[in-house]
């Protein structure tokens, strides 16, 4: 028609202004409120990043104490909820669990869905962030038949999660400090990453003025996707089917194959034409936890081979494909014990504090306006309707 810009997959298209992330994709620059993602990892941790990406600066002591209490506040489930994992089969995938359960907290939680009311919307936004990994654990939980582990809120976040997800009441749990150091890494790499589909999932749910629980469980749904949170666990599944290194140029000749749909998985991205600087920080970690854990796993070999084979290829090159953010770290989340399906569970985990930090931002904005994309449109003109014994 001329009258709208035609951008499918919105690749020019900015759809808001934030001040939470700023990604230089050519650079391999990430910045959350300013500060460089890798200082990040590696001197603070998740309850701060968390504080840093709803409030805009880094907490003082007080503050950071102040809000890691309110959050473990707020870990427990309502016990009713517990019902709705029951009503799944057991080898429902958690993702379906983590949809239809944060879905189900806005019938829980009334007194959070007022989203004019912006110490409602603080406390939806505390709940979701508190209520995650005890949701995630529980999916878990479920899968293995083992009973639901209830949050011991002397420990910290990441410590917490892995109790609940590892631990059973039978015995006492001890943490291990370099797994719960990679978990926190992990879940800082994971926090927010400017307009992602999922993000973009729950601002444009939230435009409408839905519910926060809501809003994120959309985004859980987006997330699910191969393409996006969904491609830890497509990695991981890719490392292992290749298996040793001598089969690598095989992958990637299909890779390369227009032919062939296959992808190598953990590579490439939308917006970084450089190394994503996550999958710097993830590689470390993988080294560090694979070492902790005594696992000589082979994926790990065939995974930095197949990068160094891909990075000095000249398709590679030319498209600018590096490793993203999941290319290893499913080989933690591998040699730390979790199963694959809990991948993406544990990214959706990690990306609710970028969710509901961005749901804020949009709503607290008064300009803020219902998001309604226009079309082009392709189908038929107008023609009269035929009744259906004369078609
Ligand atoms: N392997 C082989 N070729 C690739 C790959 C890959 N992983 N990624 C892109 N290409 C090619 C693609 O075939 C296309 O070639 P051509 O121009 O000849 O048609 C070109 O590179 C551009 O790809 P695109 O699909 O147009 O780029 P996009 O920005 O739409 O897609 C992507 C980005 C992340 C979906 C894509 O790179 C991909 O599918 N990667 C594998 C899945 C993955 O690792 N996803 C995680 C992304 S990071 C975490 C997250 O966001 O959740």
């Amino acid at each position: 028609t001329g009258a709208f810009t035609f951008d499918p997959g919105f690749t020019s298209t900015a759809s808001c202004e934030s001040k939470l992330t700023y990604i230089d994709g050519d650079k391999g620059v990430l910045l959350h409120r300013g500060y460089p993602i890798d200082q990040l990892a590696e001197h603070s941790t998740f309850m701060e990043v968390a504080y840093l990406l709803l409030r805009g600066e880094l907490p003082k002591r007080k503050e950071l104490d102040q809000f890691t209490y309110t959050i473990s506040r707020h870990t427990m489930l309502h016990e009713q909820l517990i019902q709705f994992y029951r009503g799944f089969r057991r080898d429902a995938h958690p993702m379906a669990i983590m949809c239809g359960v944060v879905g189900a907290l806005s019938a829980f939680y009334h007194d959070s869905t007022d989203i004019t009311d912006p110490d409602q919307r603080m406390i939806a936004s505390h709940r979701l962030i508190a209520k995650m990994p005890t949701i995630a654990a529980m999916a878990y939980k479920y899968s293995v038949g083992q009973p639901f582990m209830y949050p011991d809120n002397s420990l910290g976040y990441s410590g917490n999660f892995l109790r609940m997800t590892f631990g059973v009441p039978a015995e006492p749990f001890e943490v291990n400090p370099v797994v719960e150091q990679a978990m926190r890494t992990i879940f800082i790499l994971h926090a927010d990453h400017e307009q992602n589909a999922s993000t973009s999932t729950v601002r444009l749910a939230g435009s409408s003025g839905a519910n926060p629980f809501a809003c994120i469980a959309a985004g859980i749904a987006c997330l699910w996707g191969p393409a996006h949170g969904g491609a830890n666990e497509a990695a991981l599944n890719m490392l292992r089917e290749i298996g040793t290194p001598d089969r690598i140029p095989e992958y990637i000749a299909r890779a390369k194959d227009k032919d062939d749909p296959f992808r190598l998985m953990g590579f490439g991205h939308r917006v970084y034409k450089n190394y994503d600087p996550r999958a710097k920080v993830m590689q470390k970690t993988a080294e560090a936890v694979l070492k902790e854990m005594g696992v000589n796993d082979p994926i790990f070999d065939v995974a930095r081979e197949l990068e160094q084979i891909a990075l000095n290829d000249e398709y590679f090159i030319e498209k600018k494909l590096y490793p993203n953010v999941d290319f290893y770290s499913g080989v933690i989340l591998s040699a730390i014990g979790f199963p694959t399906s809990m991948f993406t569970a544990l990214f959706a985990l990690a990306r609710t504090v970028g969710w509901v930090a961005q749901w804020n931002e949009m709503i607290s904005d008064p300009d803020q306006k219902i998001g309604r994309p226009r079309q082009l449109y392709t189908g038929p003109t107008q023609r009269d309707y035929v009744p259906v014994d004369r078609r």
